[in-house]
Formats: structure tokens, C-alpha cells, sequence
């Protein structure tokens, strides 16, 4: 692992209040409660009313600010991973750095990399507390999916839901490494821009299904690889939690590690770039991550794109 360590300061996350179960979305199409459990183990999702990805960062935000030491002030930089910003431009990051009142000299900007977006920008906060004079960054991991999802889609709608999940990361001496994929793929996955008539997220499920269990396990395999350990090495695993199936396809490779596999789609459904870190915030609050443990993420999403990272906590 590098020596370029970096330590998560604090989390935090945030969901909208309307909670959507499969229940009420077998109202709106020809699903059921028992479809929807079986092939994907999501029983609720939260979708926005009153909310948006600019709210949800900023309370996310504020959150992983308040259960930390630090002040406004020390923080320098934001960053929010997003493919439902609320507008083009501005970015979402910008917005918070006014809501919060963070400082002015300080960077702020979103990036795209759909479901992987918040390993993205783990790695790119390394980068920067290494490269500029950045000591705490705020990585955010934003969401309003409900705003591109085709509620007459019964393959997508039941999917996804809206939230937010927020880390700050300082330097430190424990290690990290990570890894990344791409691959341009616009077929299985895909949710046209500005100035396209159809909004909505096109998939072809099965596909990204296929892709999702593969991709799972080289992310895996090959940071573990990378660092001459095995599963032995790791404490937690997180995955994206896009499809409690996926993950219990891939958690079977590894025959007595399989408690290790964080789940939590049950409640939020697919959140997209905002599921691993609302996954950190659970398993911090809930000090089932504590110091000295090694932590491995592994995210894939729309690009296509993924990623594993090991983090020493
Ligand atoms: O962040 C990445 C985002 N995307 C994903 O992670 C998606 C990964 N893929 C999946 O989660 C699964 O492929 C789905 C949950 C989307 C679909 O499950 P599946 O087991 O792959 O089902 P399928 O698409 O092969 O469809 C099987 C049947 C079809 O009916 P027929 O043709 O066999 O009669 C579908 O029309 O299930 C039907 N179906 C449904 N039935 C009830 C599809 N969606 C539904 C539904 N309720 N919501």
C-alpha cells in the first residue's frame, strides 16, 4: 500500500423524509412487493418532495462537519460526485460551499462518474492533499435520482432512490491504494442530457447485472492482489449497493468472509454515487468500523466505470 495515507475525519449522510416502499410503487406499476424483494432485496427507497441534490449535500455535509473537531473554517476544498445535479451549472459543490458558509479560498467542483463517483473522489482527494496545501477535504456523494428515473419503467423504477453521503479526509499515515476502470459503454446504462428529449435512465438490466458480478470481483481480486493480501487482510467490504443479489453472487467467491459484505439496500434502494458513503456514515455510526481496521470499497457504475480502494481506518 501507498504511504500517501489518508484518514476519514467524519461522515455523515441524508435521505429525503418521503420514503417510498415497494408497496407504494406496486401503485404506480405492475410490480409487487414480493418481485421487487426477490430479485433485488430493496424494500424502501426515499424519494425528493421538498428536497434536492444541493439540499441533500448540504445536510450530508453539515452532518459529517458537526460529528467532527473541526471548524467552517478548516475546511478547504469540496468536491460532490453527481449525475442529478439540480442545475448544470452552477456546480452542486459551489452551492454548498455558500450554504455552509465555507471559506472563499477554497476549490469546489463536481465530477461525473455515475455510481463510482464517490471512489473518484476519494482518489482525487489523496491527490490533492498531496499536491496542494488542501488539509481537510469534504467528499460528497449526492443524488436525486427521482428526478431521471421513468416511474413507468417497472425494470428501472423500482431501483433507485434519492440521498446523500458526505466524508471528510485529512492526511495520515495510514495506507491506501486504489484502482480504476473504464470502459465507454453507452448501451446498458445511460440517462441523456441537457437539451436531449428523453431524460430518463435507459438500462438493460440483465446486461448491467452481468457486468456488475464481474466487475465486483476483479475490483476485488486485483487491489487485494496489488497488495499481497487476501481476504484474510480485510475487516469490511463495501460494494455499491445496487442489487442485494449482486452482492450475494460475488460475496459467495469468498467462502468465510461472507459477514464482511455490508448490505443496506433494503432501506435506500440504489443511491448511486451517494451508496457507498451513506454505507461509510452507517458503519461508522454504528462503530462497526473502528480504528485500525482495513476497509475495501468497490464500486461500478454507468461509463462504464469501477473501482476498489483499500483504506487502512
Ligand atoms: O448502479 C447500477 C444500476 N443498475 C443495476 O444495478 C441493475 C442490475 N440489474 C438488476 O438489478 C436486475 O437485472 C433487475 C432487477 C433490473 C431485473 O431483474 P432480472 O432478474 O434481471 O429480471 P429480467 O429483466 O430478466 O426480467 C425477468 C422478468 C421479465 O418478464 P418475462 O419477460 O420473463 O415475462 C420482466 O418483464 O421479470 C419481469 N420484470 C418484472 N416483473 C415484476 C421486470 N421488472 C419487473 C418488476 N416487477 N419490477
Amino acid at each position: 500500500m501507498k504511504d500517501i495515507g489518508i484518514r476519514i475525519v467524519s461522515t455523515g449522510r441524508a435521505v429525503p423524509k418521503k420514503r417510498l416502499s415497494n408497496d407504494d410503487i406496486s401503485q404506480m406499476v405492475d410490480t409487487s412487493d414480493e418481485w421487487i424483494t426477490a430479485r433485488t432485496g430493496i424494500k424502501n427507497r426515499y424519494i425528493c418532495e421538498d428536497e434536492s441534490c444541493v439540499s441533500l449535500a448540504i445536510e450530508a455535509a453539515r452532518s459529517a462537519i458537526n460529528k467532527s473537531s473541526l471548524d467552517i473554517g478548516d475546511i478547504d476544498g469540496v468536491i460532490v460526485a453527481t449525475s442529478t445535479s439540480d442545475d448544470a451549472l452552477p456546480s452542486v459543490a459551489c452551492m454548498v460551499q455558500r450554504a455552509l458558509g465555507l471559506k472563499e479560498q477554497i476549490m469546489a467542483f463536481d465530477i461525473s462518474a455515475a455510481c463510482t463517483g464517490f471512489l473518484y473522489e476519494l482518489a482525487i482527494g489523496a491527490g490533492l492533499l498531496q499536491t496542494t496545501s488542501a488539509e481537510n477535504l469534504l467528499l460528497i456523494g449526492s443524488e436525486q435520482l427521482s428526478r431521471i428515473v421513468d416511474y413507468t419503467d417497472r425494470g428501472t423504477c423500482i431501483l433507485f432512490g434519492d440521498g446523500a453521503g458526505a466524508a471528510i479526509i485529512t492526511s495520515g499515515s495510514k495506507g491506501y491504494d486504489q484502482m480504476f476502470w473504464a470502459r465507454g459503454e453507452r448501451d446498458i446504462l445511460c440517462a441523456p442530457g441537457v437539451g436531449q428529449p428523453q431524460q430518463k435512465i435507459l438500462m438493460k438490466g440483465t446486461d448491467v447485472f452481468k457486468f456488475a458480478v464481474v466487475v465486483l470481483k476483479q475490483g476485488i481480486d486485483e487491489i487485494l492482489s496489488k497488495n499481497d493480501m487476501t481476504m484474510e487482510d480485510v475487516d469490511c467490504v463495501i460494494c455499491h449497493q445496487a442489487n442485494e443479489r449482486i452482492i450475494r453472487h460475488v460475496q459467495k467467491k469468498y467462502p468465510g468472509h461472507e459477514d464482511k459484505f455490508y448490505l443496506n439496500m433494503e432501506e435506500y434502494g440504489n443511491t448511486s454515487a451517494a451508496s457507498i458513503p451513506i454505507a461509510l456514515d452507517e458503519l461508522m455510526e454504528s462503530g462497526r468500523l473502528k480504528e485500525g481496521m482495513r476497509l475495501l470499497c468497490v464500486g461500478f457504475g454507468a461509463g462504464l466505470t469501477w473501482s476498489s480502494a483499500i483504506l487502512e481506518l
